[in-house]
């Protein structure tokens, strides 16, 4: 079994990728979407979204975890060019995003809104493809469709009979959005139509969900997205669970001591303006999983000033 960090814009950021592959459970990370429009994308702004591509080439979080680049488009000869060049620098694979639902990327034709074009969906896999190395993977990731939950089969055949090596599927239409349930039956009949590993995505938050998705979806890859920031041993846990090892999950203070070294990790790396938001966001979400996330949510929402985050979060401990 294969779990992957589910790729999160304005979210999961090289910071947190490198965290969490430090914490464990985590196989593949995905980066968050890159856009190609009519232009291919610059090497400055690969290495600058997805730096892990400068470690020698390897495209890994410093602990080893593989991160694959993925790229968001509707033009197939740019999108080709820019992951021949993501290739180059050492892309441990490339990821395609058919499933964002934001309106400005559907407007530019991007994202969820190609689901009502399997024909297009099919040449962009097949030129990205072409343009990359044969033992660079090419992966897509989908939704159920776009208004409906229909044409998944269609979209599923054409990534595959394209040269996709494997499919990630979130179980839920764009006009879905992100609310419960994930339609984990749908990922099911996508096993069965096409030949290429699947890995199934949305709604798992703990052990029963995973469980659930497991036995409805027939996929023994998953990817977890929300569920595995508000709960950042969610991977460890699944796999001890499915190995029969005893764990010991995170308690509050091991909480405590990662989001002292997110905050010291991203101090430098925003504007001023923006310190401590990288920690509130997190925390916002960590409150679904630890009750003691909201007071101390509640306290600090307000901080602007480092000596202010430097108090509750204390001194960086990696120094
Ligand atoms: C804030 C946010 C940003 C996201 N950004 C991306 C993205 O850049 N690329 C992508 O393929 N999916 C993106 N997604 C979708 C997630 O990868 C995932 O498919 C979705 O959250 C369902 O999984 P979950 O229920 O485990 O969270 C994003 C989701 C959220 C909530």
């Amino acid at each position: 079994m294969r779990i992957f960090l589910a790729p999160m814009e304005g979210v999961i950021d090289h910071h947190f990728r490198t965290i969490y592959g430090d914490i464990g459970g985590v196989d593949i990370c995905v980066s968050e979407f890159l856009r190609v429009n009519d232009l291919p994308i610059s090497q400055k702004t690969l290495l600058r979204d997805c730096p892990e591509l400068s470690r020698s080439g390897l495209s890994t979080t410093p602990n080893g975890t593989p991160v694959r680049v993925q790229l968001l488009g509707s033009n197939p000869e740019t999108l080709a060019e820019s992951a021949a060049m993501a290739a180059a620098l050492g892309a441990s694979a490339i990821d395609l995003n058919f499933g964002c639902p934001a309106k400005t990327v559907n407007n530019s034709k991007g994202g969820a809104v190609l689901l009502k074009n399997p024909a297009l969906i099919g040449d962009i896999v097949s030129s990205v493809r072409k343009a990359v190395p044969s033992q660079t993977p090419v992966t897509a990731k989908i939704r159920l469709g776009f208004e409906e939950r229909n044409l998944y089969l269609d979209n599923a055949n054409a990534i595959a009979e394209a040269g996709a090596n494997e499919l990630c599927v979130h179980a839920r239409s764009k006009a879905d959005g992100y609310k419960p349930p994930a339609y984990w039956q749908c990922i099911a009949e996508i096993v069965d139509a096409i030949s290429i590993p699947v890995v199934a995505n949305g709604e798992i938050w703990n052990i029963k969900d995973w469980q659930q998705c497991k036995a409805e979806s027939a996929c023994s890859d998953f990817m977890l997205g929300r569920g595995l920031v508000a709960c950042p041993d969610l991977a460890l846990q699944i796999k001890a669970h499915n190995n029969k090892i005893d764990y010991q999950p995170l308690g509050w203070n091991d909480i405590l001591n990662l989001l002292n070294r997110f905050y010291y990790d991203t101090k430098e790396a925003y504007p001023s303006r923006f310190l401590g938001n990288r920690v509130k966001q997190w925390l916002f979400y960590l409150q679904m999983h630890y009750p003691e996330a909201t007071p101390f949510f509640e306290k600090i929402k307000r901080y602007k000033q480092a000596h202010e985050f430097e108090a509750v979060l204390g001194t960086d401990l990696s120094a």
